[in-house]
């Protein structure tokens, strides 16, 4: 385990619940979705940590709750050592600053009657404003263009409009106003998700120079193992609210211990044919069950291939099996 002074990011216990509504007048409360649902990991300085899992699982919760979009129903988020959910305001506001996200979706994530100059400058106004970014005018417009050319755009895009622009230009404005601020830690909820493939690889590679640049940390979100696999040191596999497996990203491509880990990276097509062969794949049956009802046993028991009796009964527990290898699963480690 690295020392303490190397984590940047501590979550621990973090729960988010969204409470179902019934009624059209009277609402009632008549039940909670489980979103995220009791998530211990932590993120060191300059490592890019992946997070992988079905659509559904509570991975894009689990990034709004650290960005402090959501407020957690339980749980601690220490950024530098700090719990972010302790904070008086203003010292909130500037924990933010460190935090910036990246979205599946940039066009979404854009204004459209906005000039593209304007939404990278939006983050700088704003904190300038609340005196928390000692910034000019000039200074502010100086650096948008800076920005521009460092994502690959050119300077003279600052008075164009989102739409001119094609998907893979708008994750690089997207990407480029998450800079704005010099942030320290880059939420990146599958950026290159909604991109043709030939379009990820650049936005993989220019992430990673980013992050070599300016010393950026990443937790990088993918549905796909196939994309997390190259960009993460480390990847968490998350199912219904919970991590079910955190390895370094070759140990946990090769040696995946977790059952759904498995299903997951069954289905990743390998460029080997002999290696395709050894492998067996596993189909994953039915989707991912809907997280509202309260769980006794192992959320992936319904979908396992190898439940046991116990796993009906009790919840496994992340346990670390091998050093840096932590699974909740009792194939691997005892109730
Ligand atoms: N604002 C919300 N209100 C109610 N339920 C939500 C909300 N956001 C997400 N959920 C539910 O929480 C679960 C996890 O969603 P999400 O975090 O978006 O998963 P992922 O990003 O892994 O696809 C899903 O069942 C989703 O429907
Ligand atoms: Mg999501």
């Amino acid at each position: 385990m690295a020392e303490g002074n190397n984590i940047l990011l501590d979550v621990r216990g973090l729960k988010k619940h969204f409470p179902i509504e019934e009624g059209a007048i009277f609402k009632r409360v008549v039940g909670h979705v489980r979103a995220v649902d009791g998530i211990d990991f932590e993120i060191r300085k300059g490592e890019t940590m992946g997070l992988v899992g079905e659509s559904g699982c509570g991975k894009s919760t689990t990034a709004r709750a650290i960005a402090q979009l959501y407020k957690p129903t339980a749980g601690e988020i220490n950024f530098e050592g700090r719990d972010l959910c302790c904070l008086k305001r203003q010292e909130l506001l500037r924990a933010r600053m460190d935090l910036q996200m990246i979205f599946q979706d940039p066009y979404a994530s854009l204004n459209p009657r906005m000039t593209i100059g304007s939404a990278i400058a939006e983050p700088m106004e704003i904190y300038a404003r609340r005196g928390l970014l000692k910034i000019t005018r000039q200074e502010i417009r100086k650096r948008v263009e800076d920005l521009l050319e460092r994502v690959g755009l050119s300077r003279y895009f600052v008075n164009r409009f989102p739409h001119e622009f094609s998907g893979g230009q708008k994750q690089r404005i997207g990407i480029a106003r998450a800079l704005a601020l010099n942030p320290k830690l880059i939420l990146a909820d599958e950026p290159v998700s909604a991109l043709d493939v030939s379009i990820q690889s650049q936005i993989l590679n220019l992430l990673r120079d980013l992050q070599e640049e300016f010393g950026l940390t990443y937790l990088f979100i993918a549905h796909d193992l196939a994309v997390i696999h190259h960009i993460s040191n480390r990847v968490a596999v998350m199912y219904l609210g919970v991590i079910v497996e955190i390895a370094e990203s070759a140990v946990l491509y090769e040696e995946p211990l977790h059952p759904y880990t498995r299903a997951l990276l069954s289905a990743v097509p390998i460029p080997d044919p002999a290696v395709e062969r050894a492998r067996q794949r596993i189909i994953l049956e039915g989707d991912v069950p809907s997280p509202d009802r309260e769980r006794h046993g192992c959320y992936f028991y319904d979908r396992c291939s190898q439940r046991m009796e116990v796993c009906k009964i009790n919840i496994p527990r992340l346990t670390e099996v091998k050093p840096n290898h932590r699974v909740a699963c009792y194939l691997h480690h005892s109730p």
